[in-house]
């Protein structure tokens, strides 16, 4: 390995934090295997960090003892895990086909204007990320959202302007 590579891992170390480990440790307890608390960890992880950077990943694949490249695959499956940087909240919206049917394309063309961002992207003041999701749950209650930990259902224009004034007026 060059002197270079070897600079590079080594700035890329990062421990877990006790926070992390107890929480981990704890799913360990639950999960007959290290290998199968792997998405805890990671949720645990993205849960204290706002997303999985790489160094995180290792941190994991460290603690426990399972290759990277397994909770990569986990992490790829799992499309909720971010593997990039995001915002302070993130909006999972439902482009499935009953919010398809109930106008979500609208409400999509909505968001967009207004945050100034369409999918996959971050707000300029690291607000919010927007990203797609298949069906949500709540179907009869389309088109609907989840911002953060909020589900927002029968979504209209006035709905939205308001949901992201009462965010912004958290802040
Ligand atoms: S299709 Fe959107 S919640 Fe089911």
């Amino acid at each position: 390995m060059s002197a270079d590579l070897i600079a590079s891992s080594a700035t890329k170390a990062r421990q877990l934090t006790d926070a992390e480990i107890k929480e981990i440790e704890h799913e360990m307890e639950l999960y007959p295997d290290k290998q199968a608390v792997g998405l805890e960890a990671l949720k645990i992880v993205q849960k204290h960090q706002g997303w999985v950077s790489d160094e995180s990943m290792q941190a994991i694949s460290k603690y426990l003892e399972i290759p990277v490249a397994d909770l990569e695959s986990v992490a790829t499956f799992f499309n909720l895990v971010y593997r990039q940087p995001v915002g302070k909240k993130v909006i999972l919206f439902c482009n499935s086909v009953s919010c398809w049917i109930m106008g979500c394309d609208d409400m999509r063309a909505h968001i967009n204007e207004k945050l100034g961002v369409d999918f996959g992207g971050t707000t300029e003041d690291g607000d919010f990320t927007f990203l797609p999701v298949p069906c949500l749950g709540d179907c009869d209650r389309a088109p609907v959202m989840m911002v953060g930990d909020d589900l927002h259902r029968n979504l209209t224009a006035e709905k939205i302007d308001q949901i992201f004034t009462d965010y912004r007026s958290k802040e």
